[in-house]
């Protein structure tokens, strides 16, 4: 019996929200293990929409729900949450959610050097979802955080945050800012810490007991292995390991711990922000595909770049993130096309290549070379067994899974939660 874990294999967005409210029937617990409220996830049951940032999505079936030491918090976006998703009539409290007393909170004066670093200059534009997400990892790193446990401890309180104000308000000088008053952001703080505090625990001790009684884990990872920090198309990445291997150390447990990686994936490819996109179609092909596949972004409603299926990419992060199985999502997107192209490899300076160079400049000078195969004409959508799929849809993704070396274990087949097909279950491998 295995742990799983889910990742983008992408630029995110690749319909994971859907998958692990799908998978999470058949866990115990479900885990947040990297990143923040830049995550938007959403998920349709019965006819119901449910958006998610910050919670793990097993909240909607009231799994035990866990947000891990690798998660930066920002502690009002995820009380707005909580509200919201109690006002569908989803049950939240202590006893189903956990938070790790360890975990870094994503502070307002993070969120205002966000959003001031991107309206700075185009060259430096990575295209944020302007969350403060960046700086708060910046400070965690500078061991200058503040986390949750500290709002446990008022008394301490006021050093630690002299300790951040002596880096940010140096900065804001520079930046021609006024600066920060320690006491007012005290005061944020303390009058915070009685909605937080409940759902305080010592997540690795939680999970390592939960694992030795057998109880089933989720891994719920959020954006996708090439906006990862160190294996993504940096700089145009998040601020985290969105990579499987940081689902041990975001919430505490050890790589044994991990059982099975799914890699979420599209039929085609979308990116929001800025930054390398070499099957990117900017033209009526990807306007068709925005359109079909609705390629707003849950979090800041900006429209995805949207362009062909690349193969090379989704290869290597099979590699990158150790995909053991893929859940290919969205394939309904692709009905109608009389023909559908994918990216076998690239030409970098008059040279074949079969991977995505490290550089910045190298990745923005590749050119796919693509593989075309024919359409079809009848419809996956809402398709829930491989009988109902038209031969050439089976073909496509028989391809997909050559090319990537992986095998489909799930498939996608609309935005609702059931129209999903199982090929093996991750669980069970
Ligand atoms: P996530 O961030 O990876 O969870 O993905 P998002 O929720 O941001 O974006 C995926 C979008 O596609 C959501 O609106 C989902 O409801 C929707 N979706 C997921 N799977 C499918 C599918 O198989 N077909 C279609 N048409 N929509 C899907
Ligand atoms: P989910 O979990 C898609 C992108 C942003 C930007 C870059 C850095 O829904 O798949 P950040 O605010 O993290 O510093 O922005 O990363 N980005 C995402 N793109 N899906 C996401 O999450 C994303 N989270 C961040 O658009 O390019
Ligand atoms: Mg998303």
């Amino acid at each position: 019996m295995a742990n799983v874990v889910v990742v983008g294999s992408q630029w995110g967005d690749e319909g994971k929200g859907k998958i692990v409210d799908w998978l999470s029937a058949q866990a115990d617990i479900v885990v947040r293990f990297q990143g923040g409220h830049n995550a938007g996830h959403t998920l349709v049951i019965d006819g119901a929409t449910y958006r998610m940032s910050l919670l793990p999505s097993g909240v909607l079936r009231g799994k035990l729900s866990v947000i891990g030491n690798g998660v930066v918090l920002d502690p009002k976006a995820l009380i707005e949450e909580i509200d919201r998703l109690r006002g569908q009539g989803v049950a939240i409290g202590p006893e189903s959610l956990r938070i790790a007393e360890n975990t870094v909170l994503i502070l307002p004066l993070h969120q205002e050097l966000d959003a001031i670093r991107e309206a700075a200059t185009s060259t430096t534009r990575i295209g944020t979802t302007k969350r403060g997400i960046g700086p708060a990892y910046e400070d965690k790193v500078g061991r200058r955080a503040i986390r949750v446990m500290d709002l446990a401890d008022l008394d301490s309180l006021g050093a630690k945050i002299e300790r951040l104000l002596v880096h940010h308000n140096a900065l804001r000088r520079g930046l021609g800012l006024s600066e920060f008053e320690a006491r007012e952001l005290y005061d944020e703080l303390a009058a915070l810490a009685p909605r937080l505090l409940p759902y305080m625990d010592s997540v690795w001790s939680l999970l390592d007991r939960n694992r030795r009684e057998g109880k089933r884990i989720l891994f719920e990872g959020a954006q996708g292995a090439l906006l990862d920090i160190d294996h993504g198309t940096y700089p145009f990445v998040t601020s985290s390991n969105t990579v499987a291997a940081q689902a041990a150390t975001g919430c505490g447990l050890g790589p044994s711990a991990i059982g099975y990686v799914l890699g979420i994936c599209k039929a085609y490819t979308t990116r929001v922000g800025a930054g390398p996109f070499p099957t990117e179609q900017d033209n009526e092909i990807g306007r068709v595909i925005g359109d079909r596949g609705r390629e707003f972004g849950t979090v800041t409603g900006r429209r995805r770049r949207c362009g062909w299926f690349d193969a090379v990419l989704v290869r290597q992060t099979v590699r990158t993130s150790g995909i053991d199985g893929l859940a290919l999502t969205k394939l309904d997107i692709l009905d109608g096309f009389d023909e559908i192209k994918v990216c076998v490899g690239y030409e970098l300076d008059g040279r074949f290549i079969d991977y995505l160079p490290a550089s910045e400049h190298a990745q923005s000078r590749v050119t796919p070379y693509y593989e075309t195969i024919p359409g079809w004409k009848d419809e996956t959508a809402g398709a829930r067994s491989w009988a109902e799929l038209p031969a050439q849809a089976i073909k496509y993704v028989r391809r997909i899974e050559e090319l990537v070396g992986c095998p489909v274990a799930l498939l996608s087949t609309s935005p609702e939660r059931d129209d999903t097909i199982l090929v093996h279950n991750p669980f069970e491998s």
